[in-house]
């Protein structure tokens, strides 16, 4: 049993932490729930009982076996060395981590071994390069992958808490008559599609957003191979809770459109949906609150030799975040590495 702390536990993906540790009867052999000042004090429901949340300070990692993270990049940066050092392993779903070489970026399905190698934090993927990564691993194994083209449709949730009320109250707005007022979104978002993501960074000199450059980084480094070719589109939709992705794969070798769906059908946390005939297809209100990531619209690309397209959703607050960190977390009790080496 293990004794586990949140850091930013009232957010869209600390409340889903709590929700996920519960289902899978995660070993909690105690948990601490930290937020900032405003939310001390607040109680939040684990397995029946009430946890009262305490403000995340230096001293909150005091026999703590292991971190859950999710209060936002600089927060990481601060706490979670703090946390290491006080010999508890971070499990970190913020960008802050991902792209250090001394630190281990962890899909299950596609990289469990990487976990072997932390030195104290493993780093949770972006949540569009999850949900493809695990769709794109069973591909690479059959035919290689050249390139990837891939264009995001995410939900507002991957903002946060905030960002859902934002889209809730100007969507109210736009059908009362009135005029949307954006605060989180730099646009109105409601009935409308936002093909910028400032609130993970701007776009820089190469026209890219960060979003966009996670994407194709991180997909490399979860793969292992810095020689797939990876461009993205970010864009984010009026939808609260799953992202859909429109993904171009070129392959090294000649893979039919059935063959993918045989190679799909058998890969772990992946659902084949695809009989377009009877409107069947991946939607985001169909990954909602699932751990599968959906996968349909499987066709064959013949604009180039070896390509296919395909359409896939994905809970961007579950798989996407919390769900993938609970299974690092999982990774490391099996494999006997909950220590700081
Ligand atoms: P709080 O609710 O007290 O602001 P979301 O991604 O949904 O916006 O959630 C962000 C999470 O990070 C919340 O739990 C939030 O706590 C927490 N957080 C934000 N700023 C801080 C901070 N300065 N110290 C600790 N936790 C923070």
């Amino acid at each position: 049993m293990y004794r586990v702390a949140i850091m930013g536990a009232t957010g869209a993906v600390g409340l889903e932490f709590i929700k996920i540790l519960e289902q899978r009867n995660f070993p909690v052999k105690s948990l601490r729930l930290l937020a900032s000042s405003r939310s001390a004090g607040r109680k939040l429901k684990f397995k029946g009982e009430d946890y009262t949340v305490e403000e995340l300070t230096e001293n909150s990692f005091k026999d703590i076996d292991i971190v859950l993270a999710s209060a936002g990049g600089s927060i990481s940066a601060k706490f979670a060395p703090i946390a290491v050092k006080s010999g508890a392993v971070v499990v970190d779903n913020t960008s802050y981590f991902r792209m250090q070489p001394d630190v281990p970026l962890v899909v299950p399905e596609v990289n469990p071994k990487d976990v072997g190698w932390h030195k104290g934090i493993i780093a949770n993927p972006n949540c569009s390069t999850i949900g493809m990564v695990v769709v794109l691993k069973p591909i690479y194994d059959a035919a290689g992958i050249k390139r990837v083209v891939v264009s995001t449709y995410q939900a507002v949730s991957g903002a946060g808490l905030k960002a859902m009320e934002e889209l809730r109250l100007q969507t109210i707005d736009v059908l009362a008559g009135k005029e949307a007022k954006p605060k989180i979104f730099p646009n109105q978002i409601a009935f409308n599609c936002l093909p910028r993501i400032p609130q993970s960074g701007g776009i820089d000199d190469s026209g890219y957003t960060s979003e966009e450059l996670k994407m194709i980084n991180e997909t490399q480094k979860i793969m292992g191979n810095n020689k797939i070719k990876v461009t993205a589109t970010t864009v984010r939709v009026p939808v609260f809770i799953g992202h859909c992705e429109s993904v171009n794969i070129e392959t090294r070798k000649k893979i039919t459109a059935d063959e993918v769906r045989k190679v799909l059908s058998r890969a772990p946390l992946v659902k084949v949906v695809d009989d377009p005939k009877n409107n069947l297809y991946p939607m985001a209100i169909m990954c909602a609150g699932k751990d599968d990531t959906y996968v349909g619209r499987i066709r064959e690309d013949n604009s180039v030799k070896n390509g296919i397209n395909l359409w896939l959703a994905s809970d961007n607050v579950r798989k996407g975040a919390a769900l993938n960190a609970i299974q690092i977390a999982e990774l490391l009790i099996e494999k006997d590495l909950v220590r700081v080496p």
